[in-house]
């Protein structure tokens, strides 16, 4: 079967989170995030999670194999078979190669290339809360929950992300120009980047990306 599978690449902050569920309900695809996918893999304490833990709090990159193992098993899932969307994977040319692997000649397939100022990105995470028990995003002023600290979803406390301090927040954009740009050069390559210029609102960011995978 032919899927629709769309990648949102881009730097810490620049809301691929954000962007993805928004897309996820308008194109009805699972978002499947790696960031999401492992801290459920610590929350829970599993084998997967002990190892990624420190690495993630520190914003550096764990170890391709890793993530794969966590990402796998989502992507083959039956609930993905008529595609998806991908946040936060490929973050490197090695990552780039495992996903060659499970993407078919059929597979409509693009990479959508969200882009911002540093300063727009490290404002929006100082100023992001999320749900500790759903992971649902918020930005204080932005987008604000309707009641302080509570989440309008499911009633959950709102909390700082671990890797959201300053100085992880400057090593992660570090490593994101060090070892996750690169792979940009290779869809660019292959014709399957789009850039969105996400700096933006959320609706006006919205409105590039249905003009890039149409409004359907
Ligand atoms: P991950 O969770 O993917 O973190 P990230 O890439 O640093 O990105 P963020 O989740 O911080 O930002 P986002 O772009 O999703 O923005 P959001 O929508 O939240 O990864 C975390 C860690 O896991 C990595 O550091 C690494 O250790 C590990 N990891 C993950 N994937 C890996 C991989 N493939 N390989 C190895 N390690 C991996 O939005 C941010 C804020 O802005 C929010 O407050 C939001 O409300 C606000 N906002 C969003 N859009 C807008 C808008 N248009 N206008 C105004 N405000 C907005
Ligand atoms: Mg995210």
């Amino acid at each position: 079967m032919k899927r629709n599978i769309l990648v949102l690449f881009g730097p810490p902050g620049i809301g691929k989170g954000t962007v993805g569920k928004a897309l996820s309900e308008k194109l009805n695809l699972p978002l499947i995030s790696a960031g999401d996918l492992l801290r459920s893999e610590v929350k829970e304490n599993s084998d997967i999670g002990k190892k990624a833990s420190a690495f993630m709090n520190a914003g550096s990159l764990v170890p391709d194999e890793l993530v794969f193992e966590a990402l796998k098993k989502r992507i083959t899932s039956s609930d993905a078979k008529e595609g998806f969307l991908l946040d936060g994977f490929p973050r490197n040319l090695a990552q780039a190669d495992l996903l060659d692997c499970v993407l078919d000649s059929q597979d409509h397939y693009l990479v959508l290339n969200l882009t911002g100022s540093d300063t727009v990105l490290i404002e929006r995470l100082s100023q992001r809360r999320i749900c500790a028990a759903c992971g649902a995003i918020y930005h204080l002023i932005n987008m604000p929950p309707r009641s302080e600290g509570v989440c309008d979803t499911c009633g959950g406390l709102l909390t700082q992300r671990n890797d959201d301090s300053p100085d992880v927040i400057a090593h992660r954009l570090e490593i994101f120009r060090k070892e996750t740009e690169p792979v940009i050069g290779r869809y660019r390559k292959a014709g399957t980047l789009r850039t969105v210029k996400a700096d933006a609102t959320l609706s006006e960011t919205m409105a590039q990306i249905a003009e890039i995978v149409g409004g359907n």
